[in-house]
């Protein structure tokens, strides 16, 4: 997908979402949107930070490991460091967390509602170096849309 691509996707992304309260209800559609929006995608789903670690919620794909650690894996690393993490051979990244062992690159990125940390989207491939510049961009922004209509809510999921 190039920029109009993620343009686009991130005006269905407000069409669909409009003003739903309901952070459960919403992200459940946010990741079936993006999940079948996006080609050559094994698994993507949202991770809720709750307490000091990341909990399973929404996603689209095969069954999941359902609690990581901060200090473990892609996800935590994203979580820890607030930064997204482009990962372009998982096999490459020290701790990498097994899910679906045809996962071959991953994208996470934290979600901050009202600046604080409430999850991660982490995005998995079964091709090599699957996620690039563009997409991280893309990504990004769909993500900062999805949080900015989570903020008029007290709480996340
Ligand atoms: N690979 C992730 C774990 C989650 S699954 O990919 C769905 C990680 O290393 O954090």
């Amino acid at each position: 997908m190039n920029d109009a691509d993620y343009r686009l996707l991130e005006s269905q992304l407000r069409a669909l979402l409009g003003n739903e309260t309901d952070a459960l209800a919403a992200s459940s559609n946010f990741v079936a949107l993006l999940y079948n929006a996006l080609d050559d995608v094994n698994w993507l789903g949202i991770y809720v930070l709750r307490g000091d670690e990341l909990v399973l919620g929404p996603f689209q794909g095969k069954t999941a490991c359902v609690r990581i650690r901060l200090d473990d894996g892609v996800c935590g690393t994203a979580a820890a460091t607030l930064a997204t993490q482009r990962i372009d051979d998982v096999h490459a990244f020290p701790g990498h967390i097994v899910c679906d062992a045809d996962s071959r690159s991953e994208i996470v990125v934290p979600l901050l509602v009202n600046h604080e940390l409430v999850g991660v989207l982490d995005i998995d491939s079964p091709s090599l170096a699957r996620f690039s510049e563009t997409d991280q961009r893309g990504i990004e922004t769909v993500c900062e849309t999805f949080c900015s209509l989570q903020e008029a809510r007290s709480g996340f999921i």
